[in-house]
């Protein structure tokens, strides 16, 4: 681990049901006091399955303890496809949250992916700008993100070539054709280190082994081929995983 990183920290929940009430307590407090300090508090989205039961949570029981009309909505990665598409991460934030909390439809930035990654990522990268703009220290409070088997987060996929990155919050992306939709548009790790807080939603057996590469290349030695493993934070990384992604528990040998 190299010893600049701020840190990894590791909290292990039973079940997607217990992770998702811990996180949904942890972005309350975080979304009061960010208020209570700053007047607003911005959140990254992530995109996916396992953010579902997270963001219903937030909805059902959360709608009125955390300032919604202060809460600032971005989102980590869009693929190229209309608001409305069963694929449109906007649409499954939509229907779990979004439309079900008092949040103000100005303070919704949603990725206009289905105008063309390149043309969108230009456009992101600019709301991403104002939005920095509005922060006393130029920073995002809040990014949460997924990560797959194959070590992939946001829309950021192993063989990338991050220095067409370099200077760029917003950018185009493809996605192998395992995965919907091929044209995307993803925040750069870049982006992602201008955040307070950046917390893993990682779930799933499926994802333990990977989570192991991960949190062993995390640091000096991060491996391009685990993008997950590159992911910074202002104040360290909180991984928030379940039994069954739990990367303390051995695998076992096939
Ligand atoms: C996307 C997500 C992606 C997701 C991971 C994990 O647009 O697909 O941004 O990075 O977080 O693929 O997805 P699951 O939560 O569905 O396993």
């Amino acid at each position: 681990m190299n010893p600049r990183d701020p840190g990894h920290h590791l909290h292990v929940h039973r079940d997607q049901r217990e992770l998702a009430h811990a996180v949904a307590q942890r972005i309350s407090r975080a979304a009061s006091q960010a208020v209570a300090r700053r007047g607003r508090f911005t959140i990254t989205l992530a995109g996916g399955s396992t953010p579902r039961t997270l963001y219903s949570v937030l909805a059902q029981d959360h709608a009125r303890d955390i300032p919604w009309s202060s809460i600032v909505i971005l989102f980590g990665d869009e693929r190229c496809v209309g608001p409305d598409h069963e694929h449109s991460n906007f649409r499954m934030a939509a229907q779990t949250l979004l439309t079900r909390v008092g949040i103000l439809p100005h303070h919704v930035h949603r990725i206009r992916a289905e105008s063309g990654s390149a043309d969108a990522a230009r456009e992101y990268d600019h709301v991403l700008r104002n939005v920095l703009a509005a922060d006393p220290d130029g920073m995002f409070d809040l990014t949460l993100l997924g990560m797959g088997a194959d070590g992939h987060t946001a829309s950021l996929f192993p063989g990338r070539d991050f220095s067409a990155d370099a200077g760029r919050l917003a950018m185009p992306a493809t996605a192998p054709t395992a995965f919907p939709v091929p044209e995307r548009v993803t925040i750069t790790l870049e982006a992602i280190a201008r955040s307070r807080n950046v917390d893993f939603l990682v779930t799933g057996s499926d994802k333990r082994a990977t989570l192991q590469a991960v949190l062993r290349a995390a640091g000096s030695d991060a491996d391009p081929a685990l993008p997950a493993s590159l992911v910074r934070g202002r104040h360290g990384i909180d991984w928030h995983v379940d039994a069954a992604a739990n990367p303390h528990i051995p695998i076992p040998h096939s």
